[in-house]
């Protein structure tokens, strides 16, 4: 093209500039000119690109796509983006847990499953990992937990001592360390996994009843994994490697799906059932409750700025709609404060005014100003008034989703049930669902991770853990260790 006919380079402001090149100066030789607005533009801007980045989940990547309800669920859920037919707009975002913003893709951790639903109700986000289950029951360990997984204070380094020490002491992390531990802690690639709310969600119908649900949203492409030995090697080659992937896949119109599942309790059942149905630690058997059909979730468009559609993007389990509400399950209740407080901090107060953030239905808010504002404020700017501002439907969208509850403030772990011991599923997952070169990797994996890098007392705690989880397991990972 002909320098003349390309578009001319202008500041932020629209005004065109004469040099991409040259800054400005007195003479070829001289001093740079202080009013040279436009190079200090460009420097003022670079020195403010990076934005902090997400504490947990920071390395990631999504896509946009939508979802499509194929089975009628209207008996359980009112929530207009779950009713028969209905096709609704999506953003999803996949990503590990501990790494920062440029670690690579390969890590052996769980992995972040978010989707947001930009429905006619306004925004319903599932955010939820690639396990149905999840370390921990009480949101005041979660920090501590992260804490644990990141990096030490004095070096700076990630540390497996570190990592089996919390672990060990908490010993409701079994279910799922036993998970990261196979072959589910480092899928093939984003579209090999499936996706999990993890936690019980509460459903209501247009009649008002009740009940508590779990999301699964099952691959399509086929649960696959990398070896720990690939991974490795991975990390090194391309860090990026499940980045790169999704985006290859959707650029060459291989678009992945997920079939949404649910599991359903009627109301009554969650207070007698023999495990507490709340706990994030443990899964539903699907003998007692079976997986019925929802929809499916189809990805078909990369982002083009990835800064403002996936950087910028901000998931909270608290975007709920109605016929959609939470549960008591002490984990997602802490949830409800944490992201909406995370993205204040790293992207504003109105960072729901980001076109990616942004709500495809009508916003009858009474927020107002702050920084980094787009949208027009109008008055009457408070409630109640007599001008023909907003007013809340009391009557048509009451607060439905509820439960009730009684008692003391106190400090204690959840009443205990029959089944409610911190190894037995994890036991059953080694024995019953996992065959024998699946039980193989384990160990390797286990050994692997403990073996030179784990110390006493905290080593000893660790082999004590997986023989809790289950005997035969725990012995030869203790003879690996060992033996290495
Ligand atoms: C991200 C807090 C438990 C899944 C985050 C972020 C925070 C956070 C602060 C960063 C948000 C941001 O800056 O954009 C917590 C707390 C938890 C908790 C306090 C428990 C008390 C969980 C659980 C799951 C989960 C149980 C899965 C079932 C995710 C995902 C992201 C995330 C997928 C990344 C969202 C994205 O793609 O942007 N969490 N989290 N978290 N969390 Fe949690």
């Amino acid at each position: 093209m002909n320098k003349n006919e390309s578009k001319p380079t202008t500041t932020d402001a629209g005004c065109p500039v004469a040099s991409d090149e040259h800054s400005l100066t007195v003479g070829c030789d001289g001093p740079i000119l202080l009013h040279d607005h436009y190079l200090i533009e460009q420097m003022a801007n670079f020195n403010r690109e990076r934005i902090p980045e997400r504490q947990p989940h920071a390395k990631g990547s999504g896509a946009f796509g939508h979802f499509e309800v194929t089975h009628d669920v209207s008996a359980y859920t009112k929530a207009a983006v779950f009713q028969p037919g209905t096709k609704t707009e999506t953003l999803s975002r996949f990503s590990t847990v501990a790494g920062e913003r440029g670690s690579p893709d390969t890590w052996r951790d769980p992995r972040g499953f978010s989707v947001k639903f930009y429905t006619s109700q306004g925004n319903y986000d599932m955010v939820g990992n690639n396990t149905p289950v999840f370390f921990l029951r009480d949101p005041m360990k979660f920090q501590h937990f992260i804490r644990s997984q990141k990096r030490r204070a004095d070096n700076g380094l990630r540390d497996h001592d570190m990592q089996w020490d919390f672990w060990s002491l908490s010993p409701e992390s079994a279910h799922q360390v036993t998970w990261l531990m196979g072959d589910r802690g480092i899928p093939k690639t984003w579209r090999h996994m499936n996706g999990y709310s993890s936690h019980t969600y509460m459903w209501v119908n247009a009649a008002g009843e009740r009940f508590w649900v779990k999301y699964h949203f099952k691959t399509d492409q086929g649960i696959d994994f990398l070896t720990q030995a690939d991974a490795d090697r991975l990390a090194g080659t391309d860090g990026d490697y499940h980045r790169r992937d999704l985006y290859n896949a959707i650029k060459s119109g291989d678009h992945p799906s997920w079939s949404l599942k649910v599991q359903i309790m009627p109301f009554e059942e969650a207070k007698t059932y023999r495990l507490n149905p709340f706990d994030l630690t443990k899964v539903w058997p699907h003998a007692d409750y079976p997986l019925q059909d929802v929809g499916k979730l189809t990805l078909n468009r990369n982002p083009t700025d990835f800064h403002t559609e996936i950087e910028q993007a901000a998931f909270e389990p608290n975007n709920l709609v109605p016929g959609i509400g939470i549960s008591p399950d002490k984990m997602l209740l802490g949830r409800m404060f944490a992201y909406a407080d995370a993205h204040r901090h790293r992207l504003g107060v109105n960072y729901k005014q980001i076109p990616v953030n942004a709500p495809q239905c009508p916003v009858f808010s009474y927020s107002k100003d702050g920084q980094g504002r787009t949208q027009n404020v109008s008055d009457p700017v408070y409630a109640p008034n007599s001008k023909g501002g907003p007013a809340a439907d009391g009557e048509r969208y009451p607060e439905s989703a509820t439960w009730s509850a009684d008692g003391e403030f106190i400090r204690a772990a959840y009443t205990l049930r029959q089944d409610d011991d911190d190894f037995s599923q994890a036991g059953t997952l080694v024995r019953d669902v996992m065959d024998e070169k699946q039980r193989d990797r384990l160990v390797s994996n286990v050994v692997g991770h403990l073996k030179g890098l784990v110390f006493e007392p905290v080593l000893e705690r660790a082999l004590e853990y997986w023989s809790n989880i289950d005997k035969n397991i725990g012995a030869r990972i203790r003879k690996g260790v060992a033996d290495a």
